[in-house]
């Protein structure tokens, strides 16, 4: 009985979340349960809405699932503590984007264990080509607190995603995927500028940072003139504050906004 009311609960609190998304995503947020056990269904409709070669996003999202990184997370995630982490359904669809766009540059902000990293690193592998620069402030737990592995930082319990203690940002990720990887570690308020100075064009830009309205709408104002046409902005975690940054940039750009449970995508003309 507790069990059921917990789900009630957990569904009436999606659903309001749900309400207050952009149009385009509040059936596939509501639906996210269902996504994460079979994924390909979604993965081939928002193949289709980003206009995407479906077919080809289909196989990839495939080899990711049955692929040795899924079973590397399968078997390492039981360490994971923590809320907040990329799932490896969505990070299986990211997979199948980056093989089928074949970025040069993802830009990635949030990395915590390394899951949504450990995907994109894992895709321009196979690729042949390709980098990824992530920008990560992470913290750890002490005592049941948040614990800022950078001296100085701060961050409130709703907002924390640790990493479990003794670990390093981004633990997850095998070495043998590392070579293309470059790792920032800040606050991406100060970071992403500079990233964005030295780089050329994104192909990929995720966020998955600070979930507040004002730093989301800071991240996407600020990637957006960077992303090359066709390529993607894609956001984790799309519900509450998320929604309401969607909302505004969406409008402000002009574009739809598509997505896979939690997570969103805009796709540059
Ligand atoms: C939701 S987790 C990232 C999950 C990750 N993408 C994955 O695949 O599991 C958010 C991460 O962003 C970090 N973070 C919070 N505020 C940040 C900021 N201002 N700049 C950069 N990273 C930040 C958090 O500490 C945490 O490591």
């Amino acid at each position: 009985m507790g069990a059921l009311r917990l789900r009630l609960a957990r569904l009436r609190t999606r659903a309001a979340e749900a309400r207050r998304l952009p149009a385009g995503i509040r059936l596939v947020y509501l639906a996210d349960p269902l996504f994460r056990r079979m994924p390909t269904p979604f993965a081939a409709l928002l193949a289709r809405q980003l206009r995407l070669p479906v077919r080809t996003v289909v196989r990839h999202v495939r080899a990711a699932r049955s692929g040795p990184l899924n079973a590397h997370l399968d078997r390492e995630r039981v360490e994971l503590t923590a809320s907040g982490q990329f799932g490896q359904a969505p990070g299986a669809v990211l997979y199948g984007l980056v093989r089928t766009l074949r970025p040069e540059l993802v830009v990635e902000t949030g990395v915590a264990n390394g899951v949504s990293s450990a995907f994109i690193l894992a895709a321009l592998r196979a690729n042949g080509t390709g980098r990824l620069v992530s920008i990560d402030l992470p913290f750890t737990v002490d005592e049941g607190a948040p614990s800022a592995l950078i001296a100085g930082s701060t961050i409130t319990t709703d907002q924390w995603s640790p990493i479990p203690p003794g670990r390093s940002p981004g633990w997850l990720v095998p070495e043998e995927l590392r070579d293309r990887w470059d790792l920032r570690l800040g606050d991406s308020r100060v970071l992403l500028p500079h990233v964005l100075a030295e780089s050329g064009e994104i192909g990929v830009f995720l966020h998955d940072s600070l979930h507040t309205v004002e730093h989301m709408l800071f991240e996407f104002d600020a990637a957006w003139p960077r992303i090359t046409g066709g390529g993607l902005l894609v956001v984790d975690d799309a519900g509450a504050d998320g929604g309401r940054a969607l909302h505004v940039f969406s409008r402000s750009v002009g574009l739809p906004v598509y997505g896979v449970g939690g997570v969103a995508f805009i796709r540059k003309p």
